[in-house]
């Protein structure tokens, strides 16, 4: 093998020749735009804790997936905060509900872009846990009927894919089953499969109105110091039926996005959560960090593994990359 100075890895570095040497690409396409849906709102409504983000009435939504097509954004994930809550979070499976009325609206205007809705009851409860209650205690079981509902009722209103973060044990086979036998054998389901109980998501529990009354998510979300473990339940997952796989948060857990990527050959999104946009955000706004950041963080997530992020930096991305 050629040394030094017969090999020199700065010959390929010159400003023309490195970008065809580019072992990853970054594209408007590999992102996945989340949007706040509140059926509260008559106009949007900034959400402090992340800086440059609101929450939106049902018709800015459609209009925010409109400005976003036009910078080269597919793809949206939903989340609704519904004007009804209640301890068993029936509103997340009303036909009439925040995101079945948004998902109408987007898909009657806009029938190719890829909307995805986030499937869980932690934003239509009470309590705010991810599963229906007893005492303290998350029941599994009594929840994933529930999730099945949820999902279905999105399927009806058109969603292209859904996407259960709940972390129940056993809601990816009971969904599928789920939209089968209502008819939806071919919505896919992505799965947020590795979800650690971490702290990155408090500023999303602004956005969302999803804090919990009581307890943590630590009974049903992972625990942060296991990778092998994340291995297991994304094998689960994907013997559920999972058609996408989700690590979550990305950045402080790239090893677990590669790991996954090794493993499995299923696409990989990862979800770079609203703490890591936030503290990102922050630090630009304060002038100790450099906007170009946002690029470098997002290609690292995808050179780790990841096929599509869910980012809150999609919007100036894409118009960074135009
Ligand atoms: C709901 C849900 C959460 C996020 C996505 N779906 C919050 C949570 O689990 O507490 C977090 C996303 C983010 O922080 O950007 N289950």
């Amino acid at each position: 093998m050629a040394e030094f100075p017969k090999l020199r890895l700065r010959r390929l570095r010159k400003s023309n020749l490195r970008k065809i040497f580019r072992e990853v690409r970054l594209g408007p396409e590999n992102l996945i735009v989340p949007v706040f849906v509140d059926e509260n709102l008559k106009e949007r409504k900034p959400i402090e804790s992340m800086p440059g983000y609101f929450r939106l009435p049902v018709d800015d939504a459609v209009r925010e997936v409109e400005g976003c097509l036009d910078l080269g954004l597919e793809s949206f994930i939903l989340f609704g905060v519904p004007s009804h809550k209640d301890e068993f979070g029936t509103s997340a499976h009303d036909r009439d509900g925040v995101i079945q009325r948004t998902v109408r609206k987007i898909k009657a205007e806009f029938p190719d872009a890829v909307v995805i809705t986030d499937v869980c009851l932690c934003e239509y409860t009470t309590h705010g846990h991810c599963g229906v209650v007893s005492g303290e205690e998350i029941l599994n079981d009594d929840t994933l009927p529930i999730l099945g509902r949820i999902a279905v009722s999105h399927a009806e209103a058109g969603a292209d894919i859904v996407a259960p973060s709940g972390m129940m044990d056993g809601m990816v086979g009971a969904i599928r089953k789920a939209l089968d036998s209502a008819g939806f054998e071919t919505v896919p389901i992505m799965s947020y499969a590795a979800k650690y109980a971490s702290g990155f998501y408090s500023p999303f529990r602004e956005a969302a109105e999803s804090g919990y009354r009581f307890g943590d998510r630590k009974g049903y979300q992972m625990d942060i110091h296991n990778a092998r473990e994340a291995l297991r339940e994304i094998e689960l997952d994907i013997k559920e039926g999972a058609d996408v796989i989700m690590v979550k948060p990305a950045l402080p857990y790239l090893d677990i996005i590669r790991m996954a990527k090794d493993r499995f050959n299923v696409p990989l999104a990862a979800y770079n959560v609203s703490g890591e946009y936030s503290m990102i955000k922050a630090a630009i706004e304060k002038g100790w960090l450099n906007g170009d950041v946002i690029y470098e963080i997002l290609v690292a997530i995808k050179r780790a593994g990841a096929d599509l992020i869910i980012t809150y930096h999609a919007k100036e991305m894409a118009e960074k990359l135009q």
